[in-house]
């Protein structure tokens, strides 16, 4: 007997095929069940006629239940009623696993409870398009610097220094000593890009978040590629031409998905285009001040404060993003709030040569990259200034000192982008198992 998967099913109309799966959902009268079976790939009606079957198999099919594992023998048939185009008619029912009260149930759940219970959660139907997008994502992001001549240099995970800031990192020991989960592989790359030229890691990378927002998982995932002989301006071309690469990519496997499981409007989407709009630091000071003016609810008005030297927050980011029908490159930050590694303007050294992509609809940043310190002295004074132990940061500070050049790189996090792309409003849906400030489980 063939075994077939629901996705290839057409390959095999008039044929009789095996499907293991699972009863997504079911409907029946007196001499016909309609039993909607799912196998992972896809979901297809599968009918039962009493007169095909006998009583007997037709009482098993009868009896089962929401979520019960089940073999399904029958014969394909074309039908335009369906939403996949074919059905298949059963001649032989069989239950694997029965499956008792399944938890969810067609009715509405409250967040936490669905949560709960993730690792149910995840056949659902709108779950199960939110992981496939993040797969395609992943796999458009991976080819993307695949084929354009960038090598992958892992980084690892347990690491003796911090990236970004001290407040935000998660110790572990590590025998004798303690070592730290790694907030970005950054640092890594730098030496990667001064030996392969163009490099990228893509892994989880870690963070103490304390706030709980609908943008911050304590673990998520980042890729970073780095470029050697690369300063802002050719960087900001990259995050560009990277993007729209992407997101072209999800709307040509899954624009069904999105607009038909997920309802969403991809007219934004479509919209990722070259050129993004490029603002500096201080033009969009000035129109956040201007729409801090504008507003007359006295509470967003004080969200929305905003003096030269402070970083965005949300709320800056959603009304800058509203404004704009495609993402927003904003470059050119105050070097105090940004890392100790960016590079400082040399015209002005207030300001440094970063860049963070905001995502339209109030998304907000996804990417946060930029042209590197490569003068010894300068990043000695940094790491100085920011109370950094010097001696963790030695071998950085090698490449420095053996062959330095301008260099950069960015990080975009695959839940901010899943999160965009397909609409959603909070990130917990992007990842398959969410760990936030008060989940670890399941
Ligand atoms: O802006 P971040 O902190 O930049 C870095 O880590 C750099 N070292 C990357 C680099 O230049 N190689 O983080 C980069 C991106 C953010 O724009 C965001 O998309 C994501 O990582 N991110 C988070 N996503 C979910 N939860 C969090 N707590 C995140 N923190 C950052
Ligand atoms: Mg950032």
């Amino acid at each position: 007997m063939v075994i077939a998967r629901i996705s290839e099913i057409a390959r095999h109309v008039g044929q009789e095929v095996r499907l293991q799966g699972w009863l997504y959902n079911k409907r029946s009268s007196k001499k016909l069940q309609f039993l909607q079976v799912r196998d992972g790939s896809g979901i297809i009606q599968a009918i039962v006629s009493l007169e095909d079957v006998g009583a007997e198999m037709f009482a098993v099919a009868d009896a089962l239940t929401q979520e019960s594992s089940l073999i399904v023998d029958g014969v394909v048939r074309e039908d335009p009623r369906s939403p996949i185009g074919f059905e298949l008619h059963a001649k032989a029912v069989r239950v694997v696993g029965k499956s008792v009260d399944y938890p969810i149930s067609k009715k509405e759940h409250g967040d936490a409870f669905l949560m709960d219970h993730r690792h149910l959660w995840l056949r659902s139907r709108r779950q199960h398009v939110i992981l496939k997008i993040r797969h395609t994502i992943i796999k458009a992001i991976r080819d993307y610097f695949d084929g354009n001549g960038y090598t992958l240099v892992d980084s690892p995970i347990l690491t003796p220094n911090a990236v970004e800031g001290t407040s935000t990192l998660f110790t572990t020991p590590y025998f004798e000593r303690k070592a730290y989960l790694t907030q970005s592989g950054q640092l890594y790359q730098e030496a990667a890009a001064m030996a392969f030229g163009k490099s990228y890691c893509f892994g989880p990378t870690f963070r103490a978040e304390k706030s709980k927002t609908r943008r911050h998982l304590t673990e998520f995932w980042m890729v970073e590629p780095e470029v050697a002989y690369l300063e802002l301006e050719g960087l900001m071309d990259l995050c560009e031409d990277f993007l729209c690469s992407v997101v072209q990519r999800v709307l040509e496997v899954h624009e069904k998905d999105l607009t038909e499981a997920l309802e969403r409007d991809i007219t934004h989407l479509k919209n990722v285009q070259k050129p993004f709009v490029r603002l500096s630091y201080d033009n969009a000071v000035k129109e956040i001040t201007q729409i801090r003016d504008s507003v007359t609810d006295a509470e967003q008005k004080a969200l929305l404060d905003i003096t030269w030297g402070m970083d965005f927050g949300s709320p800056h980011e959603t009304e800058l993003t509203k404004r704009y029908d495609r993402p927003i490159m904003c470059f050119g930050y105050p070097s105090e709030v940004k890392a100790f590694y960016m590079k400082r303007d040399p015209s002005n050294p207030r300001v440094c040569r970063n860049v963070d992509v905001l995502a339209p609809e109030g998304y907000g940043e996804i990417i946060g990259g930029g042209q590197r310190e490569d003068d010894l002295d300068t990043l000695e004074r940094a790491i100085a200034h920011e109370n950094l132990p010097k001696a963790a940061y030695e071998w950085f500070l090698d490449l420095r000192r053996y062959g330095t050049v301008p260099h950069a790189g960015f990080g975009l996090g695959v839940e901010r982008t899943v999160a965009w792309v397909c609409g959603l409003h909070h990130v917990r849906e992007t990842i398959p198992f969410a760990r936030t400030l008060d989940r670890l489980e399941p």
